[in-house]
């Protein structure tokens, strides 16, 4: 059985000493081994900060952004190949914030994904419906839509990639799409994802969306869901350690 992903998503949180105190928080507060994988997504500018305070805790550094292009003249973006020179395990592609907020579509979602595993980062490509999209029984049609795109730009990589189911209405609400929910709407994916590659069950599928150290266990136990991205309940440490009791 492939290990459970656990991925914090600070989003625009954290300050050098409040950083600090988290990662100590996180490091003491570990079990001697840890079942599951743990990747921390932080703000670019603390790359530097978090990859020295994670030496030797075997937490993987991860990034929330990185732009499709490969460098040059964009002023403000950082290329994937820069977050690889701090280590980079891991990059947030196509994140709802990003797409409602800064204009993500799905082929520049597609694009930094492909960038991403160009310079031997792992994209976790964001996918999820609105509550207007959900009321609409319109969630298969958006989730396959999105992830599509990926799979056209992305060929046989595709089993290289690592997919975050997070429905739009979960995020930051406290609304936890039901155990039920998530798996119906991972094994959609999943099924996507072995139409395109014999090696799809290598992918990992997280579940996002006010997970939290109550509800992570079910949520985990699901057949197709393989880990949990998080956002709020990761940078409590308290909070963090039990969803990754949880995944163990
Ligand atoms: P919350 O866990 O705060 O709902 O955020 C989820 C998320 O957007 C993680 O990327």
């Amino acid at each position: 059985m492939k290990k459970k992903l656990i991925a914090g998503n600070w989003k625009m949180n954290g300050c050098l000493s409040a950083n600090e105190a988290l990662i100590h928080a996180l490091r003491s507060g570990l079990p001697a081994t840890v079942a599951c994988q743990v990747t921390l997504c932080v703000p670019s500018v603390y790359l530097a900060q978090v990859q020295s305070l994670l030496t030797g805790s075997g937490f993987e550094l991860g990034a929330q952004d990185m732009s499709a292009y490969e460098g040059g003249a964009h002023t403000g973006e950082v290329s994937a190949a820069m977050l690889r020179d701090y280590g980079v395990r891991y990059c947030l592609v196509g994140h709802s914030e990003r797409r409602q907020h800064h204009g993500e579509t799905d082929a520049m979602v597609a694009l930094k994904a492909q960038r991403a595993l160009a310079c031997g980062i792992t994209p976790i490509v964001c996918v999820g419906e609105t509550l207007a999209e959900r009321e609409a029984g319109a969630t298969e049609a958006v989730v396959k839509r999105q992830l599509a795109a990926v799979i056209h730009v992305n060929g046989h990589c595709i089993s290289e990639i690592v997919v975050a189911y997070e429905p739009v209405w979960a995020i930051g609400t406290g609304k936890t799409a039901s155990a039920a929910q998530a798996q119906g709407v991972h094994a959609l994916l999943r099924a996507q994802l072995k139409a395109a590659s014999s090696q799809a069950d290598r992918v990992a599928i997280l579940y996002g969306g006010s997970m939290n150290a109550a509800n992570a266990a079910e949520l985990l136990a699901q057949p197709d869901v393989d880990g949990g991205l998080i956002g709020g309940a990761s940078l409590k440490a308290p909070d963090f350690l039990s969803i990754i009791a949880a995944a163990g």
